[in-house]
């Protein structure tokens, strides 16, 4: 995971408003996703495709991940959110997003697609990534299958609000702890998608916070993602961004301590540290297991361009 780069905060930035567009360049996020399908009206979404083009060749989106969301296969949009967005703008963009994923088979729909478009446009072929959103029950069942379906696969995002539709879930709070329930009623389902994405080796995204105005809420579900494992969240408003980026990297303290592991353990096991499989760090007591644990904290803090503040030196003898 350590090479893997950082999608904190995915920002979502309706293709049909050309200001929140021009706005979305500027804002400190990781990511962004220029959206086709439900932040646009149907009959907004034949020019929300051009705009979207025009906006990726204009440039001036910094070091961000760009990706394009467009409509899911079961309407009459995808084809032409493709072909239009990926003809013409592909060389300045990084993934297609494939929202309501239902199996494997839509993600290859979409790579053969993109496949043929990428030739036809001179474009290296994989170069487009796909990040395919788990929203209903069925999506759920098959997402070991949808993780693996395609080499382009980059992230598997939740989307909480169409799945708490597809499963009839009584509450209209998307993605928040409900008072009449008493454990997290989302547990399971970010538990089912982390494995899928970790068995396959790529992100795993928490999806959207509706209330937007309330950035402690939206604080405290980001933090029960982020404690399971997971790469980022999406924000829907430049006020969440921060919050996003500070609560999926490792904190200071954690990123100097996990580079002070692999240090640690490094000289342990050389030749002049003793060559011991085990050793002691301060207190603790680190072994090939630390290492491991302190690669994906380490590798997340480089991924956001942290710095250590603290440097490891071997003890005398
Ligand atoms: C996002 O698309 C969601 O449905 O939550
Ligand atoms: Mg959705």
């Amino acid at each position: 995971m350590a090479e893997l780069r950082s999608r904190r905060s995915n920002l979502a930035v309706p293709g049909s408003n050309p200001r929140f567009l021009e706005k979305a360049k500027g804002l400190p996020a990781d990511q962004v996703f220029l959206d086709l399908e439900d932040a646009c009206a149907p009959l907004a979404k034949p020019g929300a495709r051009k705009n979207i083009v025009a906006a990726l060749n204009e440039g001036g989106w910094g070091d961000k991940i760009r990706t394009v969301r467009v409509n899911d296969w079961t309407t009459e949009w995808t084809f032409q959110d493709v072909i239009e967005v990926v003809g013409g703008a592909g060389a300045n963009l990084d993934a297609i997003m494939l929202p309501k994923v239902q199996d494997a088979g839509q993600v290859q729909a979409l790579d053969m697609l993109l496949t043929q478009i990428e030739k036809a446009n001179g474009l290296e072929v994989g170069k487009i990534g796909i990040e395919a959103q788990i929203e209903t029950a069925q999506g759920l069942i098959n997402v070991n299958q949808i993780a693996f379906a395609s080499p382009r696969i980059e992230t598997i995002i939740y989307g909480p609000a169409d799945f708490m539709a597809s499963i009839n879930m009584k509450s209209l709070v998307v993605g928040a702890l409900h008072p009449d329930y008493p454990g997290d009623p989302f547990h399971y389902i970010l538990m089912q998608i982390l494995m899928a994405a970790r068995a396959r080796g790529v992100q795993a995204i928490d999806g959207p916070f509706l209330q937007v105005r309330d950035v402690p809420a939206f604080e405290e579900v980001a933090k029960r993602s982020a404690m399971l494992g997971f790469d980022g969240k999406w924000v829907l408003h430049p006020g969440q961004i921060d919050a996003a980026n500070e609560i999926y990297a490792p904190s200071q303290e954690d990123y100097d301590h996990a580079e002070l592991i692999l240090d640690a353990y490094e000289w342990a096991t050389s030749e002049a540290g003793g060559k011991k499989g085990s050793a002691m760090l301060g207190d603790e007591m680190i072994d090939e297991a630390s290492r491991k644990m302190a690669l994906v904290i380490a590798g997340k803090g480089r991924a956001a361009a942290m710095s250590r503040t603290s440097s490891f030196t071997p003890p005398e003898d």
